[in-house]
């Protein structure tokens, strides 16, 4: 039997235990409830509350704007639904990176006021203060390496990061240094994916990967994304499982044809 399928509870320990087992974890994204429900009920491995709710759900161009109150209220929404996933609640931009007390704060927020199991936020040495206060209060740390959407005006783009040797080599030192300081796990965002076969073989947490490759011990997608349901972005590592946008608009317009006919409600529909 799996280490996966022996789990009522996924926690920290279930995904260190399926790394050390050769089995593959896998994480989606959920923002709300109905949504959380039914992505738990797969048997899905960790469901993320990211701050791509900011794009998905808000409709703004980056995960900049979104906020710690409203990262709380999605979360609360997800934990309602949630039996047996482990639930990681990311850290928005600005609530981490000033200083280690704010990021303490607003991480013992989330956790206290969501039911979360763990955090996640971005970066690697720059955010290492806070991830050790934080770890040392107890709350679980996902990190967050390669392309980091929150830096996106530092960066510029959302092309693939650490192809050169000195990024790959910051990388590979980041990742170590997130290991040292306790997180459970890494997300490696848009890398080689010989970059990141290389730091997973290194590192004995699990690695999760978004555009990383397929030698990462688990991976990520966006839910609206891999269900079709966001339909201009399409990078490359996306793989999309239902195209929910049709589906969704021939539903609706089946609908409000029925409205225009008089043919809905019918005699069996009403009282
Ligand atoms: O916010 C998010 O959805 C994420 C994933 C892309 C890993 O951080």
């Amino acid at each position: 039997m799996s280490v996966a399928s022996r789990a009522k509870r996924v926690t920290t320990n279930t995904l260190h235990e399926m790394k050390v087992n050769g089995e593959k974890i896998a994480m989606l994204t959920a923002y709300d409830f109905s949504l959380a429900r039914l992505v738990d009920a797969t048997g899905i491995d960790v469901i993320l509350v990211g701050d791509s709710a900011s794009n998905v759900m808000a409709g703004h161009e980056t995960t900049v704007p979104i906020t710690l109150d409203q990262m709380i209220y999605h979360a609360q929404s997800v934990v309602r639904a949630v039996q047996r996933a482990l639930v990681v609640v990311d850290m928005p931009f600005g609530t981490y990176q000033s200083d280690s007390n704010n990021a303490l704060k607003s991480a013992i927020r989330i956790m206290k006021e969501t039911g979360g199991h763990a955090v996640k936020l971005e970066g690697g040495g720059e955010v290492l203060s806070s991830v050790r206060k934080i770890i040392d209060a107890g709350i679980p740390v996902m990190g967050h390496l390669g392309l980091t959407p929150q830096s996106i005006y530092k960066f510029g783009t959302y092309s693939v990061r650490a192809k050169e040797e000195e990024e790959a080599e910051r990388l590979l030192n980041d990742a170590k240094m997130l290991e040292e300081a306790g997180c459970f796990s890494i997300v490696f965002e848009k890398i080689p994916a010989r970059l990141a076969a290389r730091v997973s073989s290194s590192l004995s947490i699990p690695t999760i990967g978004i555009g990383a490759g397929a030698d990462c011990d688990g991976q990520v997608l966006v839910l609206h994304d891999m269900l079709g349901i966001t339909q201009e972005f399409s990078p490359r590592f996306l793989r999309r499982y239902a195209d929910l946008e049709e589906t969704i608009d021939s539903a609706i317009r089946g609908y409000i044809g029925d409205v225009r006919s008089g043919s809905f409600p019918s005699e069996e529909e009403s009282y």
